[in-house]
């Protein structure tokens, strides 16, 4: 085992390796952080993760993200959700919970972790505790992305997202380079099958039943901060890294 990952490592450029070892010095100082992006469709959880990932080093978990994925496999698991994603509701608290309990296992997630839509029901946030309860930690932070409703339509239809690297634009407040091609690979960008004005009223009224109770469970615990996510995401990454700091 040793030895074949040795031997792999001879075949990796010495940039990439240079990069990699820099990137694991930078980290090394870094605090852990165990972090909850919580908010509504188009809030700008997914826009403000990888900012924060690469800030803190932590991995970035994303139930919607996993959940399409098993989706365009086809698993048993991407079968069982499909149905109420494609409606705007929330999928089982049973099968998102085992997602994230075999997630956070990753060696990625050693020094903490985001979790972007997830918990969404309060039951999920009662077994995300019993789950860290388990692993000696808690949660840290809950960014709660505050936006009025009013404002998620434009952003909704206006997404468009690479989906093997899951890079998102928008058509008028992040457009890429050339339209309709992702930046970096120049593959055709698509819109998610949700991203739609009728779809969105299910996902917010979701929101609104299921998952604000949720920001009440964690106010409890005072770990809220409220972000002004209506702001452009330049002003909300330097709200974010207020509250980090
Ligand atoms: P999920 O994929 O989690 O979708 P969501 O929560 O509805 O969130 P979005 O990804 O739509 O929004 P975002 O806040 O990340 O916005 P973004 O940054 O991309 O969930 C999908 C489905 O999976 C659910 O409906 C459910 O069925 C299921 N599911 C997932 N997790 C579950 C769970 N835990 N339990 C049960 N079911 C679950 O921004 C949107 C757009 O706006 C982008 O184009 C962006 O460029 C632009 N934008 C971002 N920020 C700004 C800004 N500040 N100003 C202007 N434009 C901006």
């Amino acid at each position: 085992m040793a030895t074949s990952a040795a031997a792999n490592l001879e075949d990796v450029p010495s940039v990439d390796l240079m990069t990699e070892l820099l990137r694991r010095m930078k980290c090394s100082s870094k605090p852990d952080k165990r972090l909850i992006l919580v908010g509504p469709p188009g809030s700008g959880k997914g826009t403000q993760s990888p900012i924060i990932k690469d800030e803190y080093c932590l991995c970035h978990l994303a139930t919607g993200d996993m959940l399409r994925a098993a989706v365009a496999a086809k698993t048993p698991l991407g079968i069982k959700a499909k149905e109420a994603m494609d409606n705007g509701q929330l999928v089982s608290d049973d099968l998102v919970v085992g997602i994230i309990d075999e997630a956070l296992k990753k060696p990625s997630c050693q020094k903490g972790f985001i979790l972007d839509g997830f918990p969404r029901t309060v039951v999920q946030a009662e077994k995300l505790d019993e789950m860290l309860a388990r692993r000696g930690v808690k949660v840290d932070k809950v960014l709660n992305f505050a936006i009025d409703d009013a404002i998620l339509e434009e952003r909704i239809t206006g997404r468009w997202i690479h989906p093997s690297s899951g890079r998102s634009y928008h058509s008028k407040f992040a457009p890429p380079k050339v339209p309709g091609k992702d930046d970096v690979t120049g593959e055709p960008l698509i819109q998610r099958k949700d991203d739609t004005a009728a779809v969105l009223k299910s996902r917010l009224e979701a929101f609104h039943k299921q998952t604000e109770p949720v920001i009440d469970y964690y106010s409890k615990k005072n770990i809220v901060a409220n972000l002004h996510a209506e702001k452009p995401p330049q002003e909300v990454t330097t709200e974010v890294q207020k509250v980090l700091a």
